[in-house]
């Protein structure tokens, strides 16, 4: 009876291997059939280091590797010049997994505007905090932005309209990479619910604008008014998508952002010396210390600049960006170790940054949170070593805006809670102001 068992699952495993027809797989292994890998990818780790199923996986086969994460065919990169090609194919060989029409709506020169509005919506939570007492970042900074994006997008209040679109957020984000089971009881299941949930809240403010006539001066109008003409790609549908898919990109990877960023700030006493200097340099140019951040200001602000990027990269927010592979790419690279290889079309392509962000070649001590590495450097761009907001065609379009909230978040920090944040800050989150 166990050798039948065995032949069985001997013979599954032999199904299991993929075949290329036009070329070479790159090395690995897929796991047993339909798990795959996927148990181990998941297994839990230290943050700020190279996940090690993807560290053992490059000691054995090298930066290109085959794997398979639930139930999906995955090419794993974690060579900068094949992630470099990649990012540059993108809608050739290669699709990006979110909506089409993003950058072109949200437009990259709005920040300066949105910059009062971030300035007003920091200070008052964290006066809130401060008469609070104390305050966990990673949640406060997710409530900052959540209110802020959804003012912003569709006039939405969750404590006035109490749907609770916050905590369908979080349900959904849980789901995002899970088995896509869709059976009560099941991650994927309560993440579609919780999308449901959302998407009907967003839809229900669509009619009820399209209805009442009266504009609330947000994204949502400017859909609504994209919609009138005729040869518009907007309809109802793509509307809520889209609204729901800048929730989803936007809201947690920032909130993190803004965490990790208090946490190695709060850690560093000469990187919050050196802050500290830089914003009270600002508010010594200013006749009123208390008026709100001026644009000239901002962007002034380029040792906050690094301290941001230097928490990106070694705070690994972003742990893998996915491509589907439209057609057959053979690697003809420089690195001759790995030419000849093929990814196959159908497949597709998990490019780990931290793997790049963690490269010795790349990067002096590069487990060292050290903002002055960046002194000279391109603080605003992506590239084949620094991919934390993206690189090639599809920088994250709310770079921007995600750096303009955390460095106003880093100024009333540094200027006005400073003692208390570097007395009393912990590393489990939790800062008592
Ligand atoms: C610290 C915070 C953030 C980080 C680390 C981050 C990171 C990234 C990365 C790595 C990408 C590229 C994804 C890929 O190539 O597959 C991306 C794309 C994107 N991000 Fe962000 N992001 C952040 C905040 C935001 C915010 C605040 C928004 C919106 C307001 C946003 C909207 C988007 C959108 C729409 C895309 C897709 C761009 C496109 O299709 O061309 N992100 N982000």
């Amino acid at each position: 009876m166990w050798e039948v068992g065995a032949i069985c699952l001997v013979a599954l495993l032999l199904l299991d291997e993929p075949k290329c027809k036009n070329g070479k797989l790159p090395p690995g292994s897929m796991g047993v059939p339909f798990i795959g890998e996927t148990l181990q990818f998941f297994s839990p780790y230290p943050s700020h280091d190279i996940p090690p199923f993807i560290k053992n996986r490059i000691a054995r086969y090298g930066p290109l590797f085959r794997t398979s994460l639930v139930g999906q065919k995955i090419v794993v990169s974690a060579d900068n010049e094949i992630n470099y090609s990649i990012f540059q194919q993108e809608d050739k060989s290669f699709q990006l997994w979110y909506t089409d029409s993003f950058a072109e709506l949200i437009g990259r020169e709005k920040n300066r505007k949105l910059l009062v509005d971030v300035d007003q919506t920091t200070r008052r939570h964290l006066q809130s905090w401060a008469e609070h007492g104390s305050v966990d970042f990673k949640q406060g900074a997710s409530q900052v932005i959540f209110e802020f994006l959804a003012r912003n997008l569709m006039s939405y209040d969750e404590k006035r309209d109490s749907k609770k679109v916050l905590d369908n957020c979080k349900t959904f984000m849980d789901g995002l990479i899970s088995f896509p089971l869709n059976i009560p009881g099941t991650v994927f299941h309560a993440s579609l619910q919780g999308r449901k949930k959302i998407v009907k809240v967003i839809e229900d403010i669509l009619q009820d604008r399209r209805a009442s006539k009266v504009p609330a001066h947000d994204f949502l109008d400017h859909l609504l008014e994209e919609m009138k003409n005729e040869d518009t790609l907007i309809n109802d549908n793509v509307a809520i998508n889209l609204i729901f898919a800048l929730f989803f990109a936007s809201h947690e990877s920032t909130s993190q952002a803004v965490a990790l960023l208090v946490n190695f700030v709060s850690d560093h006493p000469d990187v919050l010396a050196e802050l500290t200097k830089e914003h009270e340099t600002i508010l010594r140019g200013r006749d009123n210390e208390n008026t709100g951040i001026t644009w000239e200001e901002y962007k002034s602000m380029t040792f906050t600049h690094m301290v941001i990027n230097e928490s990106v990269r070694i705070g690994s927010i972003t742990p893998g960006l996915f491509r589907k592979v439209v057609q057959d790419v053979e690697i003809n690279g420089k690195n001759l170790f790995l030419a000849g290889y093929t990814i196959p079309a159908g497949w597709t392509v998990l490019i780990i940054p931290s793997a790049v962000h963690f490269n010795p070649e790349k990067y002096d001590n590069p487990y060292t949170f050290n903002p002055w590495r960046w002194q000279g450097q391109e603080l605003h761009k992506g590239s084949k070593s620094f991919m934390g907001f993206g690189c090639g065609v599809r920088l994250c379009v709310g770079a921007e805006f995600a750096k303009l909230q955390m460095a106003t978040f880093l100024h009333y920090l540094v200027t006005k809670y400073r003692k208390k944040i570097n007395e009393n800050y912990n590393i489990g989150g939790e800062a008592n102001l």
